[in-house]
């Protein structure tokens, strides 16, 4: 099974450059498992050519509402019932501004106005230079849009197509995958905000070198994808990890122990859940060396006093607003042996109702895990999977245990 299987979504092209990350999306809709019919406006096929997005998507491409194709001669009706979703992408300022009206004087506007409302969802991805974007019409009929019931995307900023920088770009195809993706998930989160921390941390010893650990930051950062695909406000405080952020999430990054407790402490108040998967160095040098450290010819390694980080979690996890029920605590227990009675002896330790168990070296790095889930009732073994499967799963259990 992949993300999309049994899924059959219509992809929509209207006019703009953009077009071209549309070939790349609709490749990207197929592996996942989707079948794709492709509807292009006519502006659209001056940008690329059906024979490329028939090619990619394996089905025959509809422009004209003039189609005689379709038995009935209805193909806006067909197409609209069968699909599990409508995608525009691009979204063209023009083409949103025509939906906005409810016209349909072509196949794909006409397509968008006769689907059934409460069934097929209507996911636009706008794409557009920067001052149209910007534009109060723009925004006004994005506005509008969203009240009717699409689900209008963002935008990425940068260099544009017409030589200017700025916010407008069509999101990259694999920043649209995961919004489909996610329009499928429970929205078992819906509403509520939740902070994660992840990845390792660095502690300085001078300006060149210090301590950190293996941690990839994998496990957290599938954590966040999974609870922004359940509706939920995501805040990330990363260590220093080198993945990309997923989409909808909002990141900050930070390096050492006490640079994430001043992060998550900062975000914590307005939290419901914290999920904290970080492996947060337990020492730091108490005073970095402001220079770099030269061997002194002695054959030893100068010595460094060590200082206990803060801990993050056990400090949440006693205040007033987690004692009362209006934080929800979730801690990670990094072991290398014994893990089922290490992790309980850590949830009591660090006063969380939920403490998740995985063997470190066995997971650090990899896109795989096992979970032991160990809370007041006992505990509960997840065999090996994906980091996402597990995290979906996980934000599921922990939703459950929210209500
Ligand atoms: N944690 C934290 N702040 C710290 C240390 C740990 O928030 N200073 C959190 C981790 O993010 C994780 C949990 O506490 O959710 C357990 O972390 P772990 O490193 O496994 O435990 P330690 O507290 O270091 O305990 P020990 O040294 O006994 O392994």
């Amino acid at each position: 099974m992949t993300d999309l299987s049994n899924k059959h979504l219509v992809l929509g092209l209207s006019g703009g450059i953009a077009c071209y990350k549309a070939a790349e999306f609709c490749r990207a809709l197929v592996k996942q498992g989707a079948t794709v019919q492709v509807v292009m406006t006519e502006a659209a096929a001056q940008f690329i050519t059906p024979v490329t997005m028939q090619a990619l998507s394996n089905r025959t491409v509809f422009v004209s509402q003039w189609d005689a194709r379709e038995p009935n001669n209805m193909a806006h009706i067909n197409l609209s019932r069968e699909a599990d979703a409508i995608i525009v992408a691009p979204a063209s300022a023009d083409f949103m501004a025509k939906l906005l009206h409810g016209r349909a004087d072509d196949l794909l506007s006409l397509m968008c106005l006769a689907r059934p409302l409460d069934t097929v969802p209507l996911v636009l991805a706008p794409a557009m230079n920067r001052e149209m974007w910007a534009h109060p019409a723009t925004q006004r009929n994005m506005a509008q849009l969203r009240a009717d019931g699409a689900h209008v995307l963002g935008v990425g900023q940068g260099e544009q197509a017409c030589g200017e920088t700025g916010d407008g770009r069509m999101l990259e195809p694999e920043e649209l995958l995961q919004e489909v993706v996610a329009l499928f998930q429970p929205k078992v989160l819906q509403g509520k905000q939740v902070l994660i921390s992840a990845g390792p941390t660095f502690e300085a010893i001078d300006p060149v070198r210090g301590i950190t650990n293996l941690s990839s930051g994998k496990m957290g950062f599938a954590l966040a994808r999974a609870a922004h695909e359940a509706g939920a406000q995501v805040t990330l405080v990363a260590g220093p990890v080198a993945l990309p952020t997923p989409n909808g999430v909002q990141r900050t990054d930070v390096r050492s122990a006490l640079q994430m407790h001043a992060a998550v402490m900062a975000h914590a108040p307005r939290a419901d859940l914290f999920i904290a998967t970080a492996a947060v160095a337990d020492w730091r040098p108490a005073q970095a060396a402001t220079e770099k450290i030269k061997k002194d010819g002695s054959g030893h390694m100068p010595t460094v006093v060590w200082q206990e980080n803060p801990d993050i979690l056990a400090e949440l996890a006693a205040s007033p607003r987690a004692q009362s029920g209006a934080l929800f605590c979730v801690g990670f227990a990094a072991e290398s042996q014994d893990l089922q009675a290490q992790a309980q002896a850590k949830r009591l330790r660090k006063g969380v109702p939920l403490m998740v168990g995985n063997i470190g070296p066995a997971t650090f790095g990899a896109d795989e895990n096992a979970l032991l889930l160990i809370d007041p009732q006992g505990s509960t073994e997840w065999p090996r999977a994906s980091k996402l499967s597990l995290a979906r799963q996980l934000v599921a259990d922990i939703a459950r245990r929210l209500t």
